[in-house]
């Protein structure tokens, strides 16, 4: 089955008139929690945490430091709803799954989306523990048939072809740089291309020589599928990137890519990404 033909317009709705009857909170912001950056949800106030188990037609997550919930609140005053544990393709989803829940918020009233991953570093002037803002992504899953979007459009959703050359909202950049300057951040915020693999192994040494020339600036493993979707039904979308390991280039290189790693860079820094979004959705 072709991925936009997955699941009806009606399951989306059933999906968000659930969900609409089970909070006060009508949110505006969507966030989406990548790997070990969930703690964000647990900074909303007048919570409600929805276990993705419990949701009509929701997927349901299997990867570790993946909490599986939806959280309503308030951040900073702003309503919003965050996605503690996202669905990556690796895990076996198909594209139109991993995508599922944007609709459910585009459904719900959101207008902003905001994207978070943990990605390797490929730009060589990016150390480990720089947080990069998305300015654009390269969909390598796309380039081989795995588009969401791919199968019969749904023009209650979007347009048949939507422009992709302003996927990542300039304002909310600008304001997000504005807000790192005044957290003392701006020492360690880069801006880059973010490029996405399937996974889930991780690159080899010519895969990444190929992904800079290519002028990618940091990989991983989701992210992109969510953006076109959200770009598709007109959302704004705001993306962070935390580079929590440098890619392997060199066959001399005793280092290698591993997901320990990965883990330990992200909580030295989950304490700054909280800080920049909370505070950048309270500018907005
Ligand atoms: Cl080095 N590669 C990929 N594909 N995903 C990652 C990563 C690397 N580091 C964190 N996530």
């Amino acid at each position: 089955m072709s991925a936009s033909c997955r699941y009806t317009y009606e399951e989306y709705r059933e999906t968000a008139d659930w969900l609409f009857a089970k909070t006060e909170v009508k949110p505006k912001i969507a966030i989406i929690c990548g790997s070990g950056l969930g703690g964000l949800a647990d900074l909303l106030e007048n919570k409600t945490n929805i276990s993705y188990k419990d949701i009509p037609k929701f997927p349901q997550s299997t990867v570790q430091g993946h909490a599986g919930q939806l959280v309503f609140g308030e951040l900073n005053g702003k309503q919003c709803v965050c996605m503690q544990g996202r669905f990556h393709f690796y895990e076996g989803y198909d594209i139109a799954t991993v995508t599922y829940p944007v609709r459910v918020f585009f459904l719900l009233g959101v207008e902003t989306l905001i994207v978070t991953n943990a990605a390797g570093g490929l730009n060589s002037n990016f150390n480990v523990g720089d947080i990069m803002l998305i300015k654009d992504h390269i969909n390598m899953p796309g380039f081989a048939g795995q588009n969401p979007l791919c199968g019969r459009n749904e023009d209650r959703f979007g347009v048949r072809f939507p422009c992709m050359s302003d996927a990542y909202d300039k304002d909310l950049a600008h304001l997000a740089r504005e807000t790192a300057e005044e957290q003392g951040c701006a020492s360690f915020l880069q801006e880059g291309v973010y490029c996405m693999l399937a996974g889930p192994t991780f690159e080899t040494i010519a895969e990444c020589r190929m992904l800079q020339k290519l002028g990618a600036d940091a990989v991983g493993m989701s992210t992109v599928p969510e953006v076109v979707v959200a770009r598709h039904c007109g959302l704004r979308v705001f993306g962070l990137s935390l580079i929590t390991n440098k890619v392997v280039t060199d066959y001399e290189s005793k280092e290698r890519a591993n997901h320990e790693e990965v883990l330990e860079t992200t909580r030295m820094r989950t304490q700054h990404l909280q800080q920049l979004v909370r505070r950048l959705v309270e500018k907005m």
